[in-house]
């Protein structure tokens, strides 16, 4: 009979570290999720929630820490970013390497090994080079930036994030501080009133150049130039300032009208040795160090012998340019228009005369058609459509290289694409995300007899 109840204290040993950076252990052989918990710890927890299968705790005494503990640059405890700060970085990598074993494991697929992470050097601090942050007033009526807290819509004020460039919070308290002196007002999400929503910033590592965007629930902003010229003359690599008008009852950030008030409109970043065209729109890689140990891994993996390569969900164009330039035709599949627009910039930009763009909805493949022999798919959490797997088992390429931000829906793909007669051997994990709990995927499925 299980004899755990809510605010019952035990003396635990954590046995394990879960995707969610939370301990794992067993009491009567019951789970137990404590939070902040490390495997290696032992602790004095309280139980705060009890459910049917399993007990969440806090751990209210560290008896003796966990060698994998470390002390957390970060100092915000509430913000819902990063859950590894706690632990080391290689003991991180390593559970993101478990992670992906027993989502395996419980997919029942056993003849996939997961290869240890790779990660980028020196990379676990300052590696976003995008940041949204939603405005708020603190008691004293002055304009806020931050983050939101776990699971709420409650701004927690943060000067300084341990994983996005310090450049980024200086630009922050600049607009901050202008916003509070004239007097702007915020959006607030229940009245629905009120001009500033976000402040979004991304910056090309590479080239040093930055995009300010400001979110406003409104057509304009008053006092416009001053502010493009405070921001440009106390940063001069601002290379472009836009507003996004996004008036919804949404939870999204972005709307799709942006409004350029200086420069073009788009930075420029150079990756794997080819240049880059980014719109405040277009997808681009938050850590710049590992989409290039990424897009290096994919191009080991891909065919050598390619010709025809068709890079669905291409974004901007990043992959197909990095992995198969030298092809002798490139065709890049994807929804949103500015990244289309933006990746045949980047063809140009990069001299490039080999590649065609389309913007279409990739399920609409098969009736746009481009037969290929080499596939590349790089698609958002959700994974890949029935019809998108049914229409490359159709071209019947050789090799269909899959990147994946989603470990489940990349294991649950790799299933699908095994009905069709496409395996792979092997996951290769990349901590494109340090400290939070999301790890990038690539594997290469090649064609094997069909089942069917
Ligand atoms: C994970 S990103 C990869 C982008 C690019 N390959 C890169 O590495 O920069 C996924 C891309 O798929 C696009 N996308 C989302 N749904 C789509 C769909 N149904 N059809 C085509 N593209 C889609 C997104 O806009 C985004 O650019």
């Amino acid at each position: 009979m299980q004899r755990i109840q809510k605010n019952q204290k035990f003396t635990v040993d954590i046995i394990d570290t879960n995707n969610l950076g939370h301990g794992v252990c067993k009491i009567d052989n019951f789970a137990v999720f404590v939070k902040n918990g490390v495997e290696g710890d032992r602790c004095n927890i309280k139980i705060i929630k009890l459910l049917k299968n399993y007990a969440l705790a806090v751990c209210e005494e560290l008896v003796n820490p966990s060698p994998y503990r470390i002390t957390p640059v970060c100092p915000y405890k509430r913000c819902g970013g990063c859950v590894f700060q706690h632990v080391s970085f290689e003991y991180e990598n390593l559970l993101k390497k478990r992670y992906i074993e027993s989502s395996l494991k419980k997919a029942g697929i056993t003849d996939v090994t997961v290869s240890d992470t790779l990660y980028a050097d020196n990379k676990d601090t300052a590696y976003r080079n995008k940041a949204q942050y939603p405005l708020s007033l603190d008691k004293d009526g002055n304009i806020k930036a931050g983050f939101y807290a776990q699971h709420t819509h409650d701004v927690i004020p943060c000067d300084s994030c341990a994983i996005a460039p310090s450049v980024f919070s200086d630009i922050v308290k600049t607009l901050t501080d202008f916003f509070t002196k004239e007097h702007f007002s915020v959006y607030n999400e229940e009245t629905r009133k009120g001009l500033l929503r976000h402040i979004y910033l991304r910056i090309a590592e590479m080239t040093g150049e930055i995009m300010v965007c400001i979110v406003i629930n409104g057509d304009e902003i008053p006092h416009k130039n001053e502010l493009v010229s405070l921001i440009t003359t106390q940063f001069p690599n601002v290379r472009t300032v836009c507003l996004n008008v996004n008036k919804k009852e949404t939870n999204v950030v972005l709307s799709d009208k942006n409004i350029v008030i200086y420069g073009d409109g788009y930075i420029e970043d150079v990756l794997c040795g080819k240049h880059f065209r980014i719109s405040p729109l277009s997808f681009y890689q938050v850590n710049r160090s590992c989409a290039e140990l990424l897009y290096n891994t994919a191009k080991k993996l891909l065919s050598k012998d390619y010709k025809k390569v068709l890079d669905l969900y291409c974004g901007v164009g990043t992959v197909g340019i990095c992995v198969a330039s030298d092809s002798e035709k490139l065709i890049g599949v994807e929804i949103v228009p500015e990244a289309i627009e933006d990746a045949k910039k980047n063809a140009l930009l990069n001299s490039l005369d080999n590649c065609e763009f389309y913007c279409a909805d990739a399920s609409d493949i098969a009736k746009l058609a481009p037969k290929c022999d080499s596939i590349i798919v790089d698609p958002p959490r959700k994974g890949i459509t029935k019809a998108v797997i049914e229409f490359i088992a159709d071209a019947s390429p050789k090799k269909v290289v899959y990147i994946s931000c989603d470990p489940d829906t990349l294991i649950r793909d790799i299933a699908i694409f095994a009905e069709y007669g496409y395996k792979t051997d092997k996951i290769t994990p990349v901590n494109m995300f340090p400290r939070t709990s999301h790890v990038e995927s690539v594997v290469c499925l090649t064609q094997s007899c069909k089942s069917t």
